[in-house]
């Protein structure tokens, strides 16, 4: 049975797919970002660049909202009776950690394309507006501090997977099957 909300010993089906469709965008983002900083003002991609990754990183401040109200309104499963205290305050910390991080970089993101008093187009949709603008040095301390974000964004989920992976492949827990949404039968019902 497909479950909506999350349980003590499994995700429901809402939090993963905000999981995967946001791990899959910061996948995308990241490359696409150094790209289209590389590109010269005559390739197709220079303006093109810029606009799906305004878009799709508006999409990310979007489904983080609502993981957070989510997450508040639901419960996480607990951690899996194997992991031991400092796992658990581990992937405690690297879960919050990315909240934060993904949320600071959609925020500086949003502070360089607004630099110049523009707003943000949200794919073909509605447009954000510039709420904040003019501020000296705007965009060059909104771009370091976006790269730097989103680097460390990086470095997490290269911690995040090892963790994983060391959960399946070495402990050979449930841990990586949960976010996949495929726990045996027998251990959901603790
Ligand atoms: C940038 C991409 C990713 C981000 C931002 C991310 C973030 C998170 C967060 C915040 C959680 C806590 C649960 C929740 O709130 O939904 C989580 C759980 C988890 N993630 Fe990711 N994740 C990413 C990519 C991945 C990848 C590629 C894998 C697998 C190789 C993975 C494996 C897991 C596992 C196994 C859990 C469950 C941990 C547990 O139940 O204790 N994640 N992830």
């Amino acid at each position: 049975m497909i479950a909506i909300k999350s349980e003590p010993d499994r995700y429901g089906v809402p939090a993963l797919i905000l999981h995967w469709l946001m791990a899959l965008l910061v996948a995308a983002l990241f490359p696409l970002g150094l790209y289209m900083t590389s590109l010269d003002y005559y390739h197709p991609w220079y303006q093109l660049g810029p606009w799906w990754h305004k878009s799709f990183g508006l999409l990310v401040l979007v489904l983080l909202v609502i993981r957070m109200v989510w997450r508040g309104i639901n419960m996480n499963p607990r951690p899996l009776s194997a992991h031991r205290p400092w796992e658990v305050s581990l992937s405690l910390f690297v879960h919050r950690l990315f909240y934060l991080l993904l949320f600071f970089t959609c925020i500086s993101g949003y502070l360089i394309s607004t630099a110049d008093g523009r707003s943000i187009e949200f794919f073909t949709w509605f447009e954000v507006p510039a709420l904040i603008s003019g501020i000296e040095r705007q965009e060059d301390v909104a771009g370091d501090v976006h790269f730097v974000l989103a680097v460390s964004i990086i470095m997490l989920t290269a911690l995040h997977i090892a963790g994983a992976l060391k959960h399946h492949f070495i402990d050979r827990d449930e841990t990586l099957k949960r976010i996949f949404g495929l726990v045996a039968k027998e251990k959901r019902r603790v």
